[in-house]
Order: structure tokens, then C-alpha cells, then sequence
């Protein structure tokens, strides 16, 4: 962000690679008023040419006069050089913060750091359940279950995003198009990477998803040949576990095109085998006050599931806030 005379000029979140780091968007958009401002950076500017240019010369260049960043970039390529340059150009650097903004700004990057750390995406399950834990109805019917508040904010939550994952029995039950809208419908932020699990190359050609803007990335078993003629469309086809696709590498695949953050919004077959392979670091459960009931109505994850309770799976770092009449519960997963 850049502030001038106590009013923000310019905004940036970091795109994914090969895409624009946060701060030369911020200036881009500041303009000539770059000019003595100051930039607050959740991480340390980057020094070195890498895939993206240095950002320390681009903020230099433009003539910053103050940067407030309170973490030093964990990469050992940068670990504290991006502060030594920026102030060698004459940049007052500002790196006090209290706990609650040091917290917050590792919040920012934690995507980042995880990838640093795994090179693997962060992996986060969305998911939304009526009040006796039901994803959708005995029909398959789920739309929708939570309120307008919460749409918003998984649309938010998708603005954040690199890419989204869903399995092919979303695609075929709900015929999603999993972009990131405004209120009105209108496209917010640069189009999501959308990655469709479907070992047996079932997603028809006028799926909802195939017809939005940005990236597909279909995802099929080794031996299931598919086709499509639209240059959006990459197709991988990933080796398979018991007879479908193996998670772990798209996961893996995913980091490798450098991917930070990624959503899974998926039914219980695809949510459930994320969590039995341990590829689940953060869940966003959006309760609904509704019950739906039934016995064969699906919860949120298929599978064997446990037999012990003290074998659940264990949440940490909990948060929870009203969405209206809807509750929203967020935290990450212990038991990695
Ligand atoms: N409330 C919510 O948050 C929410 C969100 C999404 C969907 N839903 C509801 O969920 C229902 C659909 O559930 P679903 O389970 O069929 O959908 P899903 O989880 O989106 O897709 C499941 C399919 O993914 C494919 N898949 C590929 N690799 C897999 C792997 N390694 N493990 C497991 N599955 C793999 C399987 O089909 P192949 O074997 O053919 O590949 C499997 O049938 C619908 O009623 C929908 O409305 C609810």
C-alpha cells in the first residue's frame, strides 16, 4: 500500500508466479505520487532479479521516502538484503510493529511461507453445512445453504486465492463457475486458476466452468485420454491411487507452477480423500442455521473416516464470526 499525505494511492496484492509482486503493482497504481510516500509491505522487498525484477530498484526508482514492513523475507535470498539496499538508496525503513500487526502480517504471507517451507500451496477446505452437518440434500440439492454474507465472503476468500480445486461431482451436481464476483455478478480481481479433479475425463464440454474467464486445469487419470479445443484448457494427466487421481500430485504440481494459496471447494468425495491424505492445512466451515436432516443426506467428508474420537482431526488456531444468522469457523489443521 502507498500512502501520500495520510490518503492511500496505490494497492497491490502479489500475483502468482510468474505474475507481478505486490509493490510494483502498489506504485503502478500511485502513479507520480510515489514522490516522497511512504509503503507499508507485509514482507520485506525483494533484491534480486528472480522471476520478477528486484522490487527494492523499482521502490527506489519511484522515489519512496519511507517503507514500513515489520518481517524480514524468510528466503534466504533476500533475509534482510532488501532492507540494506532500501536504505542504502536514503529509504527510511520502519520495521517496529506491535504483536497484533507482526501477527497479521504473517497471516498475509503465510501462503508464502508455507510454500517457502514445502513448496507445496497452502491448502484451504471451504465448505458449507447446515446446522446438523449436511453439505447438501438427499438429492444432492446445496444450493444454497448459507446466506448472502457468506457467498460474499468465499468470493473474498476466492479474490485471495491462486486457484481453486473442485471435484467432478460438484461440476456435474452444481455446475459451478467458481469466479471470484462482486454482490452484482461482476468478475473481482484477476481470473482464478480453477482446477477440476476428474479421473475419468467426465466434465461435459458446456460445463459452466469451461466458460469463464481465466485458466481450467483438468485434471484426469493416466490412461483417460480427453480433448479441448479452447487454448484455456491444460489437461495433466496425473498417475492414479486406488483407481483415482493422486492428490498429492496435483498438490505437488500446483507448487511447482508456484502457487501460494489454494482453495479446495469440493463435495465429500474429494473433501474427505484431501483430509485422509493429509493435504489439508486450513478449514472455513460457514454454518448455516438450518437442518436438513435425512440419512442419506452427504456430510462434508466421505470416506472411512475414524473409528476414535481422540483420532480426530484436530483444529488449532481458531477464529469464528457471525455472517448475519450464519457462522463462519476458521482454523488450521494440527495433526500434519
Ligand atoms: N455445501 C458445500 O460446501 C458443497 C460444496 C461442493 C459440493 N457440494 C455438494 O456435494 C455433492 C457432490 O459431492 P461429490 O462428492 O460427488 O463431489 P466432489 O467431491 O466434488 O467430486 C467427487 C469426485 O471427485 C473425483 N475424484 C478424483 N480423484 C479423486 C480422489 N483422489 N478421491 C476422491 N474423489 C476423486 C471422483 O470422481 P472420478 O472417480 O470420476 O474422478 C469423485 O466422484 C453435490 O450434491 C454438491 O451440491 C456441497
Amino acid at each position: 500500500m502507498v500512502v501520500k499525505d495520510g490518503v492511500t494511492v496505490g494497492e497491490g496484492t502479489t500475483e502468482p508466479r510468474p505474475g507481478k509482486h505486490a509493490e510494483p503493482i502498489a506504485l503502478a497504481v500511485a502513479g507520480k505520487a510515489t514522490k516522497g510516500a511512504t509503503l507499508y509491505s507485509s514482507l520485506e522487498p525483494h533484491a534480486f532479479q528472480g522471476v520478477a525484477p528486484p522490487c527494492t530498484e523499482i521502490i527506489i526508482d519511484a522515489g519512496i521516502s519511507t517503507v514500513i514492513s515489520p518481517i524480514e523475507d524468510p528466503n534466504p535470498n533476500v533475509s534482510g538484503n532488501g532492507f540494506r539496499q532500501l536504505q542504502a538508496a536514503g529509504i527510511k525503513v520502519v520495521r517496529d510493529a506491535t504483536e497484533e500487526q507482526i501477527k497479521r502480517a504473517c497471516k498475509i504471507i503465510e501462503g508464502f511461507t508455507h510454500h517457502l517451507n514445502t513448496r507445496r500451496p497452502l491448502i484451504s477446505l471451504k465448505l458449507a453445512i447446515s446446522l446438523d452437518g449436511k453439505i447438501a440434500t438427499r438429492t444432492g440439492d446445496s444450493q444454497w445453504i448459507t446466506n448472502e454474507y457468506s457467498r460474499a465472503k468465499v468470493h473474498e476468500m476466492r479474490r485471495g486465492a491462486d486457484a481453486v480445486i473442485t471435484g467432478i461431482g460438484t461440476v456435474i451436481a452444481d455446475n459451478p463457475r467458481l469466479t471470484s464476483r462482486t454482490t452484482d455478478g461482476s468478475p473481482t480481481g484477476r481470473p482464478l486458476l480453477r482446477v477440476v479433479v476428474d479421473t475419468d475425463g467426465r466434465m461435459p464440454s458446456d460445463a459452466a466452468i469451461l466458460h469463464e474467464p481465466g485458466d481450467i486445469l483438468w485434471v484426469v487419470g493416466k490412461n483417460t485420454d480427453v480433448e479441448s479445443n479452447s487454448t484455456s484448457v491444460n489437461i495433466h494427466q496425473a498417475g492414479l491411487v486406488n483407481g483415482k487421481v493422486d492428490l498429492a500430485e496435483v498438490v505437488d504440481l500446483l507448487g511447482e507452477k508456484g502457487l501460494h494459496n489454494v482453495m479446495v471447494e469440493a463435495g465429500g468425495g474429494l473433501a474427505g480423500a484431501f483430509l485422509e491424505n493429509d493435504l489439508v492445512d486450513e478449514v472455513a466451515v460457514f454454518i448455516s442455521p438450518k437442518i436438513i436432516g435425512g440419512s442419506t443426506a452427504p456430510g462434508p467428508f466421505a470416506g472411512l473416516g475414524i473409528s476414535a474420537i481422540e483420532d480426530a482431526v484436530k483444529i488449532q488456531n481458531i477464529t469464528h464470526q457471525a455472517l448475519d444468522d450464519d457462522i463462519l469457523i476458521q482454523g488450521s489443521i494440527t495433526t500434519k
